[in-house]
């Protein structure tokens, strides 16, 4: 199994391309399953779980080319197309792999009038049930059965617009009931609706395709539902979660970055808490400069939310930077409730932090030692590698699969502005 290896404590200074986001891609791709017509996304991010993403679409029939990036893109452009659904069952293989295949349910259910979806099952962080996407799927018409762990879901005489009332805001089944909405039978209202830029990215992509939403981007969506969608072409939106990493690995280091193609609208919360925490944070219209050239950082309060909160898939990262801060921080986790798996790892490169129900508390070190250190999921694999990048002596992270999910060219991108990083091949 691969590992990266890190010499810690050089400051990075360049230039980082922002590869497009992993969470749109993701919610873009099932859409395709809502016409027959192809749909182009372009600047799709290289990642393990796009490949996985992909595999799942195409046993459902869906077939796809891949074009190679355009010059003034990152990513990658990818043309599916579903002529016709040949299954409609999204086996537990795949789902266990990668819990964002439940976002197949709304766009089969909408087209074909049924779908069968593995269950989930726990994951590292949590044990994230989809109740949520199934209450709405039945509040617009839908019959579900569980049985031997798959959720059935069935409509055949196709599903009708509705009300949909979440008691808590989740982006996944926001995600999904906007999907399946846009091909229901008259209008559909989803109350207390995620607001996540990834939902407007998508609503956007929908829009292009022919579905009617108003709302988007509030607490309240509406959709008028139309017989078809029609093909579109569509670029994924720039991974705010990506470029939030980056930052932190520059502010830790002492560095200066500039990440290119990022709007930082999207990045509001992100960007409040790195000026509290004395980094320099200069938007412009297709970038973000991050330096922390002038005074340490500064101990800060985070307590993580639904958009426009602060992101939870930014709370490991941003924990690994005020490992190094002067004074002390308090990060509150609220979405997700084992998501501090990064805490031990941490503590043996010398971070002082203590876990306390749902809070962290952090003690500014004067320096991190790297350790050999074991990735446990996505974003507690990137506090790590942050944390590497700022210590003393070499951090060897294993288990990086984690990493190659959501981070395209991880070391390449960070040799490129000074990191001494490399992956090498354990056998
Ligand atoms: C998405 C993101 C993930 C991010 C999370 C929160 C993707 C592929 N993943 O995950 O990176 O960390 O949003 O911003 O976009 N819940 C229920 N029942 C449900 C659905 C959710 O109880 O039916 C709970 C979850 O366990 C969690 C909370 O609601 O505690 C929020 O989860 P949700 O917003 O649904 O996260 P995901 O869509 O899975």
């Amino acid at each position: 199994m691969d590992k990266i290896i890190i010499r810690g404590g050089k400051p990075l200074s360049g230039r980082i391309p922002i590869s497009g986001a992993k969470n749109a891609a993701l919610t873009l791709l099932p859409a395709a399953i809502l016409t027959e017509e192809p749909l182009t996304l372009r600047n799709l991010p290289r990642l393990a779980d796009i490949d996985t993403f992909t595999h799942l679409l195409n046993q459902h029939g869906v077939s796809m080319i891949l074009e190679g990036s355009r010059p003034e893109e990152f990513g990658r452009v990818m043309t599916l197309k579903a002529s016709r659904i040949t299954s409609t069952v999204a086996p537990y293989d795949i789902v266990r792999r990668m819990r964002a295949s439940v976002l197949v349910l709304g766009p089969l259910l909408a087209r074909c009038g049924e779908a069968t979806v593995s269950l989930p099952g726990g994951c590292a962080i949590g044990t994230r049930p989809i109740d949520l996407h199934l209450k709405g799927l039945e509040a617009l018409g839908a019959k579900i059965e569980l049985a031997q762990g798959y959720v059935k879901a069935m409509a055949p005489d196709g599903l009708k617009g509705g009300v949909v009332r979440f008691p808590f805001v989740s982006v996944g089944a926001t995600e999904n009931i906007l999907m399946a909405a846009t091909l229901a039978d008259g209008e559909t209202i989803i109350e207390n609706a995620a607001r996540e830029p990834e939902i407007v990215d998508l609503a956007n992509c929908l829009t292009a395709m022919g579905a009617e939403i108003e709302g988007v981007g509030t607490e309240r969506i509406v959709v008028k539902g139309k017989t078809r969608l029609h093909g579109a072409t569509y670029a994924v939106m720039a991974d705010r979660i990506e470029a939030g990493s980056y930052a932190c690995a520059a502010a830790i280091t002492g560095g200066e970055l500039e990440l290119v193609g990022i709007n930082a609208d999207t990045m509001g919360s992100v960007i409040q808490a790195f000026e509290e925490a004395g980094v320099s944070i200069t938007a412009s219209r297709n970038s973000l400069r991050v330096a922390r050239s002038n005074g340490g950082l500064k101990g800060i309060s985070v307590t993580t939310a639904p958009y426009p909160g602060f992101p939870t898939d930014m709370q490991a990262q941003f924990m690994a930077m005020l490992a190094l801060a002067d004074g002390a921080s308090v990060l509150t986790e609220t979405i997700f409730e084992n998501r501090y798996m990064h805490v031990p790892e941490l503590a043996r490169m010398g971070a002082d932090i203590q876990v306390r129900g749902r809070s962290a508390f952090v003690r500014g070190a004067e320096f991190l030692t790297g350790a050999p250190v074991m990735a446990t999921d996505l974003r507690a694999s990137m506090s790590l590698v942050i944390a590497g990048l700022a210590a003393r002596g070499e951090t060897t992270v294993s288990r990086i699969y984690h990493l190659d999910r959501g981070y395209e060219r991880l070391e390449e991108k960070l040799s490129a502005v000074g990191a001494d990083i490399e992956r090498v091949s354990a056998g």
